[in-house]
């Protein structure tokens, strides 16, 4: 298998072949999920939930996330790497470069910032220094406290609409890349049709370029609440999880994943 580069992700956009991505945090599982065909790993901050056990992403630091992307680039075959920006580490633009430039560093293709317009500049910037930048719209779990919880965003008119607009922004500000979370399918495919990037639904309905699920949920072993927009694959394969990662793939390549019952109206 070739490396996947952005190359290949903008033109799976175009051919309307879905990207499939999933979270790592290691050697042994990016080798498995690249192995399998992933297109897409992210060192996402969810580590601070399913490795570290926190209630929320917020404790996860530029360190943890730099130890786990030097873990998961060693195993890497050929999947294109994105890096979660974690919370506060770009606050500022002097943080935001340095950090990001500390990830690039060890292992990463792309970085991932969540937020809206206030992020315009700070993605120029980066680009600019030669980092890539993904967007993340919808619920953003570093903001939980300001959203007043983990629920469903984009439902009102208003709503949707200040989501739309901000994912044309990003685009024009740069981003190579959107990721979409928990919100309605038809507003989600409202934003995939209307952007050129390559747009990932995570309980954002089947009509995204690509989807992404944290590994843990795709093997079940999530502690406690597993969202509606989760399915285990675990369950259903008989060869384990390279088996699961296989029916992971599988699915979202024929579009039946997800289902309407992992998606919201
Ligand atoms: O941190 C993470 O794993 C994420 C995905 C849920 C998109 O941001």
């Amino acid at each position: 298998m070739e490396k996947i580069t952005l190359q290949t992700l903008r033109k799976m956009k175009k051919t309307g072949e879905k990207i499939v991505c999933l979270t790592a945090y290691d050697a042994s599982f990016s080798h498995v999920l690249s192995t399998e065909g992933i297109e897409v790993i992210l060192v996402g901050d969810s580590l601070g939930m399913v490795i570290q056990g926190h209630k929320s992403t917020l404790p996860v630091t530029p360190q943890h996330i730099a130890y786990h992307m030097e873990c998961t680039a060693r195993g890497n075959q050929n999947a294109f790497l994105i890096s979660d920006m974690p919370f506060m580490s770009y606050a500022t633009l002097p943080q935001a470069l340095e950090n990001a430039a500390l990830f690039m560093r060890n292992g990463a293709n792309m970085v991932k910032c969540e937020g809206g317009l206030w992020l315009k500049e700070t993605i120029q910037q980066l680009i600019l220094n030669g980092i890539p930048v993904c967007g993340h719209l919808g619920l953003t779990p570093q903001s939980v406290n300001v959203l007043g919880g983990y629920r469903v965003q984009g439902v009102t008119p208003a709503a949707a609409k200040k989501i739309s607009e901000e994912a044309f922004a990003l685009q024009e500000a740069g981003i190579e890349m959107l990721i979409l979370e928990c919100i309605p399918s038809m507003l989600a495919s409202d934003i995939t049709q209307s952007l050129q990037i390559p747009v990932i639904g995570i309980g954002a309905g089947p009509s995204c370029d690509g989807q992404i699920l944290v590994l843990h949920d795709l093997l079940g072993v999530t502690p406690g609440y597993a969202p509606k927009f989760c399915k285990n694959f675990l369950i259903e394969s008989r060869e384990g999880v390279q088996g699961a990662v296989r029916l992971f793939i599988q699915a979202v390549k024929a579009g039946k994943f997800p289902a309407a019952q992992h998606s919201f109206v």
